[in-house]
């Protein structure tokens, strides 16, 4: 979005025009020409058609604050998950929020910043996009004690400061496509700001969080941070690194936010891999992508009772249906046969159970399951759930029914 079009939205009548937006036809080209019949030009229609748009895709994001604020596409993309922005606020602000000091180094549409200042702290905002600056302003209008600067964040002083938060730009524009994304950068020193600069300011800092994503090399975790990944509601959304006081302890951990919160640490991992590799059991687990991603796995086994299948495959295996707190780590499926991995002897066994429906899960295995679900041409039958790994050197077919 231009500067130009965003001064525009925020005329007070525009942006009452926004909020009672559900009064017009919801189908695209009739709201669009409703608008225009009332006077709106082309250019601020548009702005209020995606601002619409995007306020009903935020809601997943950030729950009901998404009706009152605006967005760039790349903006809320990029924005934290309201659950997940809260706890760095936790781990970042500890009992002490109120009245902390913090800096919010590169704060796109706000999403950290709202739950900083939502814990009482007083937060100072910075963004290095105009429009994105501009943007934040807005969204955190009513929260006291927040204030937003156009700056980049390398120009800002940061002593003072109780807690400094970090969250990289790791897309670049130069290569955006037609819809306005962008594409992943992947070397840190191209983030911006820089990983290097991003980790030296982290470690001087009282307390400080830098938000990446979740493809992060272990290698590149300093000694100083504990790394921590998270997933929410089943999908990985990044690596957290925590520095001074906002770290709780050094390693490397997962934190799985779900129906029910996980919480492993690399402590947790078994002396000596003395769970090992074994038999194939009843179940067949599917450890969180968080877990999976910071290389615990097999901190999973003592708790489940389960051991892995591979030494290199994130499956565990358990003759126990798994329950206690470490079962919110893992999804379960009930293994009901072994068959073969060939694709025609496999659609046979599959016709003989009266199987027509596949949901194709792999590990281990060179298969394309969009290629694979179409070569087996079932015909209508139940479901099940296939998974494709290796058993030893073998590759095999798991019959499964998720617990
Ligand atoms: C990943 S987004 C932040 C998202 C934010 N945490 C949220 O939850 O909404 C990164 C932001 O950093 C900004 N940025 C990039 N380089 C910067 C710099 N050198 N200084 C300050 N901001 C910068 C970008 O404009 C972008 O809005």
């Amino acid at each position: 979005m231009d500067p130009q079009t965003l001064t525009e939205l925020l005329d007070v009548s525009v942006l009452d025009r926004l909020d009672r937006i559900d009064e017009l036809p919801a189908e695209e080209l009739a709201r669009s020409k409703a608008l225009r019949k009332e006077g709106y030009s082309a250019e601020v229609t548009a702005g209020l058609l995606t601002q619409a748009q995007l306020r009903t895709e935020a809601a997943t994001k950030l729950g009901p604050f998404a009706e009152d604020m605006l967005f760039t596409r790349d903006g809320l993309a990029q924005a934290t998950r309201l659950p997940v922005a809260a706890h760095h606020a936790r781990r970042l602000l500890g009992e002490s929020a109120e009245g902390s000091r913090i800096a919010d180094l590169g704060c796109g549409i706000g999403a950290d910043s709202i739950a900083f200042a939502g814990m009482g702290a007083k937060v100072t905002a910075v963004d290095s996009d105009e429009v994105t600056a501009a943007i934040a302003a807005f969204n955190l209008r009513h929260l006291p004690d927040v204030s937003v600067e156009h700056a980049r964040a390398e120009d800002i002083d940061t002593a003072g400061f109780d807690a400094l938060w970090f969250d990289p730009a790791r897309r670049t524009i130069g290569k955006a496509d037609k819809r306005g994304s962008t594409s992943r950068i992947t070397d840190p020193e191209d983030f911006s700001p820089s990983l290097s600069w991003v980790v030296d300011k982290a470690i001087a800092a009282k307390a400080a969080g830098v938000k990446l994503g979740p493809a992060l090399e272990h290698e590149l975790i300093p000694d100083e941070a504990e790394a921590q990944w998270v997933s929410h509601a089943g999908e990985v959304v990044e690596v957290c690194l925590y520095f001074g006081e906002a770290r709780q302890r050094t390693g490397r951990s997962a934190l799985v936010m779900a129906e029910r919160t996980l919480l492993v640490h690399e402590d947790d991992l078994p002396d000596d891999d003395e769970d090992g590799i074994g038999e194939l059991g009843s179940y067949l687990l599917e450890p969180d992508g968080a877990i999976v991603r910071a290389g615990l796995v097999t901190a999973l086994c003592r708790p489940l009772q389960a051991r892995r299948l591979h030494p290199t495959i994130a499956y565990l295996t358990t003759d126990v249906e798994p329950s206690g707190p470490a079962a919110a780590g893992v999804r379960a499926f009930e293994i009901i046969d072994t068959l073969p991995a060939k694709i025609p002897s496999l659609r046979k066994e599959l016709i003989e159970r009266g199987i027509g429906s596949v949901v194709i899960k792999k590990r281990g295995a060179d298969i394309v399951p969009d290629q694979v679900r179409r070569q087996l041409k079932l015909p209508k039958g139940e479901k099940a759930t296939l998974i494709f790994t290796r058993l030893g050197g073998k590759h095999v077919v798991l019959l499964t029914n998720p617990v």
